[in-house]
């Protein structure tokens, strides 16, 4: 009798081993990784449980896989037909950022739990997979950047749960049905060859929701000029039509020659005009007409527009006898007059103004930022100009070199950094081919940054009040990059700071008082970092399934879901394997820097700390695993 216990317990702990293991959806995830090409990135020991492989969630129970995330793990090929759909408890599947191609098998439709699906940035191909909608669960569906084509069915109205649905950067054609899902928050279709009005149910979704296809019109885009819209024409820039079109062939013909000839008399025309114009430009050049800055309107930061002949400005040159006081110790040699007869590029517009690159006539650069609606008076602006001027000099920190005081204008002046923003570098480069900033340029200028800012802090003993991307200003050597404009906020006078268009960088009780402390700086540099670490600016309007999130709640809730790989560039993580280590930690301080409660953020001393010792601790701090071209280009990865 007294075996019997002993006898139960051994059979509890052998039955509770067992099902320690999802044994199914482990062989069916052996079969899956055996028959898809993939890098050595994943390399899943046989010894170990399932549940602890890299990108396998089980549920708590460990008795089946509940979520796989393979982001941009090199897989290459086609998804092999009677793998993945033998995880039958799947809630969360995750093959972005991979090249994975051809069409996808049908039967992953048995997968009936899943909630998330995310193919996007693949070679997936054939229509809009049939099977889709009968996933009734599914939450978020994203589909983008891949070369999916044919129409997007209506069924898809039965994926009433659905927040998210990412159609953008494929071939879907014909018109688009009429999708009433009511939790549905993000929509995009852009970047496709559809055509027809769009379906009022969908109006409620900003234009760049539509834009780049072939011939949408009505709701947010230019309304449908005949009830029954016109046929598509073809954009001449749009390939070659595909071989399924009902076009004839004689059709065809006629319209790529209609269309060749219409961008053929474009051409002679802009050329024609060009011409014209650079005679014109030559004569009217040599008496310089009197000069002022081009005007400009509250914009984002960091485009840039050439500066224009027609614009008038509002003339600051029949004052032009006024002084620019030039901060102490400035080897700045010029006028108020140069300044006037300086040519003058548009740089950035903000909410304190507008940002003007201006060439003086003996080649010395200048950033003048024109300030509006500044409250201080004279005596006040002088005072606190003369207090940002004394800043010591700081190899991360931009100083002020002079400024204006008028009736009508007021400029602070600033040097010219001819390598720009993080704000262009981070945006600029997105998907062109060329270098994006990598992971070891991002970490030393969030260092630069962040001792700029701690300097700012220490030796001034004030806020900066606007941390942002456009706002960070690169050199050759990262390290050197400059934090620039800052303490402008008491310009504003008793208001606090002006309004911003975009809240993106605010820290919550910022956006409230609208004066910036140590504390709200932090948080701006939080937001910074996790710009820097998704690739994706704050000023988005959307992210996410959340409406009315923001990135740093976004990335929080992401986190929270425990897909932290999900929130990173996927251009960072595809070119530098093994970089999510770093990325991790860096995370970890921007959400202790976006923290709601002030006083939970860290100082900037703090961070300065904390960057310094990831980065030195960094195998990419020096460029050594710097390697986007083999990865991403080279060669495919082995088995
Ligand atoms: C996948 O397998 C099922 C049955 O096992 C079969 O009916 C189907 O045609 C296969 N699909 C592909 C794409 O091979
Ligand atoms: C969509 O739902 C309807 C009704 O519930 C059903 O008849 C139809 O088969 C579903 N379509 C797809 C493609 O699942
Ligand atoms: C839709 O996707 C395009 C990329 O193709 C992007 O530029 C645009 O901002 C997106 N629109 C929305 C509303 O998300």
């Amino acid at each position: 009798m007294a075996v019997c216990p002993r006898f139960l317990l051994i059979l509890f702990v052998a039955l509770s081993r067992a099902s320690a293991e999802p044994t199914e959806d482990r062989a069916a995830l052996l079969d899956f990784i055996s028959k898809t090409l993939h890098s050595n990135r994943i390399q899943w020991d046989p010894a170990a449980s399932a549940c602890d492989w890299t990108g396998v969630t089980c549920d708590p129970k460990r008795s089946s896989v509940v979520a796989l995330r393979l982001p941009a793990a090199g897989l290459l090929g086609s998804v092999p037909n009677g793998t993945l759909a033998r995880l039958s408890s799947l809630r969360v599947l995750s093959l972005h950022s991979n090249r994975l191609s051809g069409p996808l098998p049908s039967d992953l439709s048995s997968l009936s739990s899943l909630r998330h699906l995310y193919l996007q940035d693949n070679r997936f191909s054939g229509g809009f997979p049939p099977w889709i909608p009968a996933l009734t669960h599914l939450t978020r569906l994203d589909l983008s950047e891949n070369v999916f084509d044919g129409e997007v069915p209506f069924a898809v109205n039965n994926l009433t749960r659905l927040t998210g649905l990412f159609l953008q950067r494929n071939r879907f054609s014909g018109e688009l049905p009429s999708i009433a899902i009511q939790k549905l928050v993000s929509f995009n279709v852009s970047d496709n060859q559809l055509n027809g009005p769009i379906p009022e149910s969908l109006a409620r979704f900003p234009a760049s929701s539509f834009a780049g296809n072939l011939a949408l019109c009505g709701g947010p885009l230019p309304p449908c000029t005949n009830p029954i819209f016109p046929s598509p024409t073809p954009a001449p820039s749009s390939g070659a039509p595909k071989s399924s079109s009902k076009l004839s062939m004689a059709a065809i013909i006629g319209i790529s020659v209609a269309a060749g000839a219409v961008v053929l008399v474009l051409l002679l025309a802009v050329i024609l005009w060009c011409a014209i114009r650079r005679k014109r430009g030559k004569r009217v050049e040599r008496p310089k007409p009197a000069a002022s800055l081009p005007s400009g309107e509250g914009e984002t930061g960091g485009t840039v527009t050439s500066w224009s002949s027609k614009d008038t400005g509002s003339g600051i040159g029949e004052r032009a006898n006024k002084r620019l006081t030039f901060v102490e110790g400035t080897g700045y040699s010029f006028d108020l007059e140069d300044l006037l007869r300086a040519s003058a590029e548009v740089l950035g517009k903000g909410s304190m103004g507008t940002s003007y690159k201006a060439v003086l006539e003996e080649g010395t650069i200048v950033v003048v930022k024109r300030l509006k609606d500044v409250a201080a008076s004279r005596k006040e602006f002088e005072a606190h100009a003369q207090v940002l001027g004394r800043l010591p000099e700081h190899e991360n920190v931009l100083p002020l070199r002079a400024y204006y005081y008028s009736k009508d204008e007021k400029l602070v002046i600033y040097d010219y950094l001819p390598a720009g923003s993080l704000y262009a570098l981070l945006r600029g480069s997105r998907g062109t081919g060329r270098t994006l900033l990598d992971w070891g340029g991002r970490l030393k200028v969030a260092m630069a940054a962040a001792r700029g800012l701690s300097h700012i802090h220490n030796s001034a003993r004030m806020p900066h009040g606007n941390v942002k991307a456009s706002n960070i200003l690169l050199r050759d050597d990262p390290s050197s990059a400059a934090v620039s404009d800052f303490g402008l906020t008491p310009f504003f006078g008793s208001s606090g700071h002006p309004p911003p268009r975009f809240v993106g960088y605010r820290a919550p009780e910022f956006i409230e008082t609208r004066r910036p402390t140590f504390k709200s700086d932090v948080f701006s540099f939080g937001v910074l970092l996790l710009e820097l670490l998704t690739g994706r600016s704050p000023n988005q309007t959307s992210f996410g399934a959340d409406e009315g999130a923001d990135l740093p709640r976004w990335v929080q809730s992401v986190v929270r879901e425990e897909w932290t790989a999900e929130v990173f560039d996927g251009e960072l993580v595809r070119s530098h394997p093994g970089v999510e280590d770093d990325m991790v930690q860096v995370l970890q301080v921007a959400l202790a820097c976006v923290s709601t409660m002030p006083d939970s953020r860290p100082d900037m001393a703090e961070v300065v700390r904390m960057i310094e010792e990831i980065l030195s601790r960094s195998e990419f701090a020096d460029g050594l695993r710097h390697s986007s071209e083999d990865s991403s280009k080279g060669s495919p990865p082995s088995k």
